[in-house]
């Protein structure tokens, strides 16, 4: 059966999702095509920080009203190494703060406003094929098979997705490092034994405590990527969590582990973002270690620069914003990179590290934590640089 449609959305992660509301605010029409049930993408514990433009976007598209009441606004957060805490301050150092803010919730009140609007969300579809010449998408959906003939195919279908593998031999390059270490995050419940969240070096490895809620908590672990969480029984991930964020006067509350699980951690993108009348945004396009809570805000970022140009070209005709697409989401994609890139090696114990290099990790957190220049690289990334930077 065919179906009318501008712009076809395949996968209602962050980024399929906000694209269809942006693009419904612009008076472009779009179906979003989802593999997984409802359920199971709104319960998807992921990541929880979103930086200063991301809280923009979501209020200025009018789905910001629940982070407002539940989010918590955070000004800083603490590094934590040999004992003791440093405080980098975002709002005196760059005027700008974090949310905190799990993405399963953003995920709720978009799919929550979709169907309020009553426009197109179809979850649990089955064998997307993609063709980006036609362009066109096929599935099938409750037992029947579907066709959309629409004028553009946004691939917001996460690493894992058909969308990138969709483009013929070449077209693509593909960049991909694989780390050593991979987190071993839980959520307990337990009201969080910080205000804000503490990134800490330790010698057995680096830890992570964020939160979710006055009685949640998200705590994170390195750990081998090739470990089974089976070797984790809770007692031990409580033992190192206590062992590496050790700071005197300072104690870890614990409560009830009601989700765990180890994710691999890499660095990936694809270049161009784009082929033919295809558009990649979020995963689909670029991998970032978590160090920094980076993967969700770029995909806000990919989205907001594809949204603008679709409308462009859909309503004026001008494609030159959509040729352009790639380029600009690169940018930041790259600068991002690096910010990821650093925020891990400067905090992560690797394997066979030599005296040399502890000591430069070493010299590094001193310097970002005593340096106002260092400490505002730090607060300005983390925050997030200014949409349209790149162009600056
Ligand atoms: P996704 O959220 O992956 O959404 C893609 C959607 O497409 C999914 O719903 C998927 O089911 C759907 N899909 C896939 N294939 C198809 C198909 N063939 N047809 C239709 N639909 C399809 N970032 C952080 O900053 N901090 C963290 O702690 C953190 N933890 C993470 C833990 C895990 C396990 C993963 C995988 C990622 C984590 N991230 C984290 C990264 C962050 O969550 C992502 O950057 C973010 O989800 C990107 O959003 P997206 O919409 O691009 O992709
Ligand atoms: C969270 C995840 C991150 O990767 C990070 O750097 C900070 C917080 C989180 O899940 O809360």
């Amino acid at each position: 059966m065919g179906i009318d449609t501008e712009v076809a959305i395949v996968g209602a992660g962050p980024a399929g999702l906000l694209l269809a509301h942006l693009l419904h605010l612009d008076g472009v029409e779009s179906v979003v095509l989802e593999a997984r049930d409802r359920e199971y993408v709104e319960q998807r514990v992921r990541a929880g920080v979103l930086e200063q433009g991301t809280m923009d976007t979501l209020r200025e598209a009018g789905v910001g009203e629940r982070m407002d009441r539940q989010g918590a606004v955070h000004e800083g957060i603490e590094l934590r190494y040999h004992g003791a805490g440093h405080r980098i301050d975002f709002a005196e150092l760059t005027g700008r703060a974090i949310m905190v803010y799990g993405q399963q919730e953003v995920v709720k009140d978009l799919i929550e406003r979709r169907q309020a609007d009553g426009l197109p969300l179809l979850f649990e579809v089955e064998d997307v094929e993609v063709d980006p010449d036609a362009p066109a998408v096929t599935f099938a959906h409750e037992g029947e098979r579907h066709e959309l003939r629409p004028r553009a195919i946004a691939g917001c279908d996460g690493f894992h997705g058909v969308c990138r593998h969709a483009t013929p031999d070449g077209v693509l390059s593909e960049r991909t490092r694989e780390y050593p270490f991979g987190w071993l995050g839980i959520l307990a419940e337990v009201a969080p034994s910080t205000h804000e969240l503490i990134y800490a070096h330790h010698e057995r490895g680096f830890a992570l405590h964020s939160l979710r809620s006055p009685r949640l908590s998200r705590l994170y672990i390195q750990v081998d990527p090739h470990d089974d969480i089976e070797n984790w029984p809770d007692e031990r991930i409580w033992q190192e969590l206590h062992t590496r964020f050790e700071k005197p006067g300072w104690t870890l509350e614990e409560g009830p582990v009601i989700e765990k699980a180890i994710t691999p951690m890499r660095s990936f993108l694809v270049e161009p973002m784009q082929y033919e009348r295809l558009y990649l945004a979020g995963d689909a396009a670029h991998i970032v270690p978590p160090t920094g809570a980076k993967g969700l805000n770029l995909a806000v970022a990919d989205v907001r620069v594809l949204a603008e140009a679709l409308t462009a070209w859909l309503t004026t005709g001008d494609d030159s914003q959509l040729d352009s697409y790639s380029e600009k989401c690169l940018a930041r994609v790259w600068r991002v990179q690096h910010f990821s890139w650093w925020m891990t090696s400067m905090l992560h114990r690797f394997p066979e590290e030599d005296e040399i290099q502890q000591r430069l990790q070493r010299a590094e957190l001193d310097y970002v934590t005593s340096s106002r220049a260092a400490s505002t690289m730090l607060a300005e990334n983390y925050t997030g640089l200014p949409y349209g930077w790149e162009a600056a």
